[in-house]
């Protein structure tokens, strides 16, 4: 089996390596990094998953351009896991629709809420989600094991409004990589933002970071600047840092 994942503060990353653990199987964890540059992407697996962070109520564009580019086997079990915080949009549509217009078939499909990394969640339901994690994980890995399939209910009006909605307002006003700064004093000029940088978008010059027009709005760099140095504007500019507990920066890198 093969996961092919994205993740920057690593809950994707966290639910990847539970599921490769849970599993009875040969698993390869294959990142967005490597294979984002890659003309096309060819599997030989009867299993293949994608593990991803919802973004803007929606599959993370450059993601998703990467599924588009692989093809798989005929009959290869498909399966994804969106990590959120609360709000999967219309992901997993999304997904199973670009799938489908290859020829293949999601078969599995589940949305996990986490600790977000933009919006805030208050600490409480932080908590509740990282212990509830185990359990959930387990859960969907009996099902992955099984080679189950999960429907995919319709998306109400009203959902796929918001959706768009925050696909609208989100890159300009949430998360706009136009807005990203460094504090002059705080920055040391260590270049670790530019190495755990997934779509390698920052350029250090004179020991400061420098943003390029690549930008996936993972916020990696903002969570993981160990000086706290870079502010992002807008709502999330005072908001406290987070990675998941068991990823460490080097595991990104
Ligand atoms: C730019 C951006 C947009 C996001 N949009 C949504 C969203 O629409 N709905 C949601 O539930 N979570 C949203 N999130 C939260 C992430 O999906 C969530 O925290 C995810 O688990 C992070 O995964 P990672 O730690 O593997 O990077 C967003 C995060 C970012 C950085
Ligand atoms: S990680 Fe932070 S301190 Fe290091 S170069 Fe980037 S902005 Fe500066
Ligand atoms: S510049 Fe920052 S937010 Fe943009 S892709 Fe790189 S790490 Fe993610």
């Amino acid at each position: 089996m093969k996961i092919y994942y994205l993740s920057a503060t690593g809950n994707s990353l966290a639910a990847a390596r539970s599921l490769a653990r849970e599993l009875d199987e040969d698993v390869t964890l294959v990142s967005f990094r490597s294979i984002r540059l890659l003309p096309e992407i060819e599997t030989e697996d009867t299993a293949v998953g994608f593990i991803f962070p919802v973004y803007f109520a929606d599959v993370p564009r450059e993601f998703l351009a990467c599924i588009r580019k692989m093809k798989f086997r005929q009959k290869t079990y498909l399966f994804a896991i969106a990590t959120c915080n609360g709000v999967p949009g219309t992901t997993l549509r999304t997904l199973s629709g670009a799938l489908e217009q290859k020829g293949a078939h999601l078969s599995a499909a589940f949305s996990l809420d986490m600790p977000g990394n933009a919006l805030i969640t208050p600490q409480a339901t932080s908590d509740k989600r990282l212990n509830e994690f185990p359990g959930r994980l387990s859960q969907i890995a009996r099902m992955i094991a099984h080679r189950e399939q999960t429907s995919f209910p319709g998306i109400p009006v009203r959902e796929a409004l918001r959706s768009a909605a925050v696909r609208a307002i989100g890159p300009r006003f949430v998360v706009n990589p136009r807005k990203f700064h460094t504090v002059e004093t705080a920055c040391v000029g260590c270049g670790l933002c530019a190495r755990v940088c997934p779509a390698s978008n920052i350029i250090i010059s004179n020991n400061r970071p420098r943003w390029d027009s690549n930008c996936i709005h993972c916020l990696a760099c903002f969570h993981w600047c160990p000086k706290q140095a870079i502010h992002i504007g807008g709502l999330l500019s005072d908001r406290p840092r987070y990675h998941h507990p068991e990823v460490s920066l080097s595991d990104l890198c």
